[in-house]
């Protein structure tokens, strides 16, 4: 089965990077369409030369946050929904089978996520390393058996569960045409499966029953382009001048 990576990404100066980590990645996964949606209005052409250089099918999206969402009333922002929801419309017109992924640009991939992620039947569900303060999201199995959820932020979520922490087979996603991701921030993982009416009994626990963590909610520190800026106009133009 082909494997669909959704990934939302968004310009700021650790894009390249997160994209160059992540895609070196990806370039070890066979059978894999990479689905780059961009939190912008116009093409970043440096993302799509990269894209273009690795070698691995993409398809790039434009799919920037509504304005009436992107307005910080409450400092919490509904990251990636319109790019997940815009790369899952593709999926409706495109994919007839295989499996789909939600992998955001920051996080770290041990490549065997990748392995055993590709056989879902409906839907997948697996540990998450380093999320909230907990350090850990994951089902809880007792016998093999599912008997709760281990989340450092469980609140009324039914699904409390990572974004990086499920994968949805294709044909189980067409069969809930309406199904989309929500824009309320911190609930986009369980109201998407909700969505999906899955119920436990859908659910497939992979790492070896949950004991294995095969990725990592990573957060890149944020660069200080700042002192940059000042330097940048004392410099301006040098290197360039002296190449062409
Ligand atoms: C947490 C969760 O782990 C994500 O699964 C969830 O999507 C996100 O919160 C959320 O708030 O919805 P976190 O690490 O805090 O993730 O968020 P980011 O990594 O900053 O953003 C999630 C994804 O959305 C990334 O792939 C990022 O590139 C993208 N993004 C972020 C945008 O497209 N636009 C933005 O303005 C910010
Ligand atoms: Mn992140």
């Amino acid at each position: 089965p082909i494997l669909y990576v959704i990934t939302p990404t968004y310009r700021r100066p650790e894009q390249i990077p997160e994209l160059t980590r992540l895609g070196q990645t990806l370039m070890h996964v066979p059978k894999l369409h990479w689905l780059v949606a961009d939190d912008a209005t116009s093409v970043n052409q440096q993302v799509v030369d990269y894209l273009k250089s690795i070698g691995i099918p993409f398809t790039y999206f434009l799919t920037p946050m509504p304005q009436k969402y992107s307005r910080r009333w409450f400092g919490y922002l509904p990251k990636g929904v319109a790019n997940r929801n815009g790369a899952m419309m593709w999926l409706r017109l495109h994919a007839t089978e295989g499996v789909m992924y939600m992998a955001d640009d920051d996080n770290t991939y041990d490549l065997r996520i990748f392995q055993e992620i590709r056989h879902t039947k409906k839907v997948s569900m697996f540990p998450v390393g380093l999320v909230t303060h907990t350090g850990l999201s994951t089902p809880v199995l007792r016998d093999g058996r599912w008997v709760g959820w281990f989340d450092g932020w469980i609140s009324d979520r039914v699904f409390p569960v990572d974004m990086a922490g499920f994968a949805v087979s294709i044909p189980f996603f067409l069969s809930v045409p309406e199904a989309e991701m929500p824009y309320i921030a911190g609930y986009e993982e369980t109201g998407f499966l909700n969505n999906l009416h899955v119920t436990i009994d859908d659910i497939e626990f992979l790492a070896d029953n949950c004991t294995k963590i095969y990725v990592w909610h990573t957060h890149t520190q944020k660069s200080k382009a700042s002192s940059r800026e000042i330097l940048d106009k004392k410099y301006d133009g040098t290197n360039l001048r002296q190449l062409q």
